[in-house]
C-alpha cells in the first residue's frame, strides 16, 4: 500500500511519518513538506499522484495560526479549502482514501456539552471557516472520505502551547494563562496511532482527542507539575488577555463514536507525562 502524507513538516506530519515508518507494515510511505509539495498547487499534485498512484493520501497540510489566517484571508480559504480539494479530487482518479484532518475551530464554542460530529458548525474565525470550506467541498466531492477532527495538538519540535510554557517558564517567575477557555489538549503520537487505526475501513467524520479537558490554566499548571518548575502560574480571564483574535470559549469534542469503534486515547495528563518524558529523553542524548 502507498501512502502519500502531505505537510509532512508539520507537527502531525512528523508524527504519522514516524508512526509508520516504525510499525514497518506493508506500506510505503511517501511523505512531502509543503517546499516537496505545495498543496494549493494543482499541476505539481497530478504530477505526483501520477508517479506514485497511491492508495491512501493523509493531508496533514494546513495554515494553522489563528491570528494570522485573519490578515491573509485568501491563503487561509486556499490552504484550507481548495488545497484539500485539490488533493481529494486527485485521490478519487486513483481510488485512494483520503484523510482530512480538521479541528474544533468548526464550531462557534458557545456550548458547554462535548461537541458530536454532526453537531451544526458555526465558526467564528477565518481559520474556522477555511477549515470548514475544506470539509464541505471535501464531502460533496471525494468518493472515499475520513475526516479526523483534533483539538489542542502538541507534538514534538512544534510550535504548540507545551513548548511555548516550558520556553516562557525558563525566563519567568510567574505566568498569566486564561481560565475561561476550555477543551482537550492533545498529543500528535495519540492522534497518529488512532488515525492509522481508523485508515483501512472508517469513513464520515471523527473526533479524535486525549480523553478529559480543561482550561488553558490548568494545562500550563499540569506542565509545570510535571516539569517540576516553581513557577507560579495565576489565573487570568479572557479579558484581561488581548487576543488578536477571540478563541472559542469550550472546544471540547466528544469522542463517543471513536470510542465505540473500539478506540479509547489516554486521557490528557498521562499523555503530556509521555510527551515530556520523549521531550526530555531526546534533549539527553544530544
Ligand atoms: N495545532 C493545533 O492546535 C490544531 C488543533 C486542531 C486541529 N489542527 C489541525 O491538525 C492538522 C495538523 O496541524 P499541525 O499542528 O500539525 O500543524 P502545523 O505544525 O502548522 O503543520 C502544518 C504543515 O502544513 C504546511 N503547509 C502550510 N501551507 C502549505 C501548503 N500550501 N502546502 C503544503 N504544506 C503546507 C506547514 O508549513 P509551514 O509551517 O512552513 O507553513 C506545516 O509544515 C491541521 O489540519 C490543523 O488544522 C491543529
Amino acid at each position: 500500500m502507498k501512502i502519500i502524507i502531505t505537510g509532512a513538516g508539520g507537527q502531525l506530519g512528523k508524527e504519522l511519518v514516524e508512526a509508520l515508518i516504525t510499525r514497518e507494515g506493508k506500506e510505503r510511505v511517501f511523505p512531502f513538506t509543503k517546499e516537496q509539495l505545495d498543496i494549493t498547487n494543482r499541476e505539481q499534485i497530478q504530477r505526483l499522484f501520477a508517479e506514485i498512484e497511491p492508495n491512501v493520501v493523509i493531508n496533514c497540510a494546513a495554515f494553522t495560526s489563528v491570528d494570522v489566517c485573519e490578515e491573509e484571508v485568501e491563503k487561509a480559504y486556499v490552504v484550507n479549502g481548495i488545497g484539500p480539494y485539490y488533493l481529494g479530487m486527485e485521490a478519487n482518479k486513483y481510488k485512494a482514501k483520503f484523510i482530512h484532518i480538521s479541528t474544533d475551530y468548526v464550531f462557534s464554542g458557545d456550548q458547554s456539552l462535548p461537541y458530536k460530529e454532526d453537531d451544526l458548525t458555526n465558526p467564528h474565525t477565518i481559520y474556522g471557516k477555511s477549515k470548514l470550506l475544506g470539509e464541505e467541498l471535501l464531502l460533496r466531492n471525494c468518493s472515499d472520505l475520513l475526516i479526523i477532527r483534533t483539538s489542542w495538538l502538541y507534538g514534538h519540535e512544534g510550535k504548540n502551547f507545551v513548548n511555548t510554557m516550558i520556553e516562557l517558564s525558563k525566563k519567568m517567575s510567574s505566568l498569566k494563562v486564561v481560565c475561561d477557555q476550555v477543551g482537550s489538549p492533545t498529543y500528535t503520537k495519540d492522534v497518529a496511532i488512532a488515525i492509522l487505526s481508523l485508515m483501512s475501513d472508517k469513513t464520515g467524520i471523527y473526533h479524535v482527542t486525549n480523553s478529559g479537558a480543561c482550561s488553558w490554566y490548568e494545562f500550563a499548571k499540569e506542565i509545570m507539575k510535571q516539569i517540576n518548575s516553581s513557577v507560579e502560574v495565576i489565573s487570568i480571564g479572557s479579558e484581561e488577555y488581548v487576543y488578536k483574535t477571540p478563541r472559542p470559549s469550550y472546544s471540547v469534542l466528544s469522542t463517543d463514536r471513536l470510542n465505540q469503534s473500539g478506540i479509547n486515547l489516554r486521557n490528557w495528563e498521562s499523555a503530556l507525562l509521555d510527551y515530556l518524558k520523549k521531550e526530555y529523553d531526546s534533549h539527553h542524548a544530544n
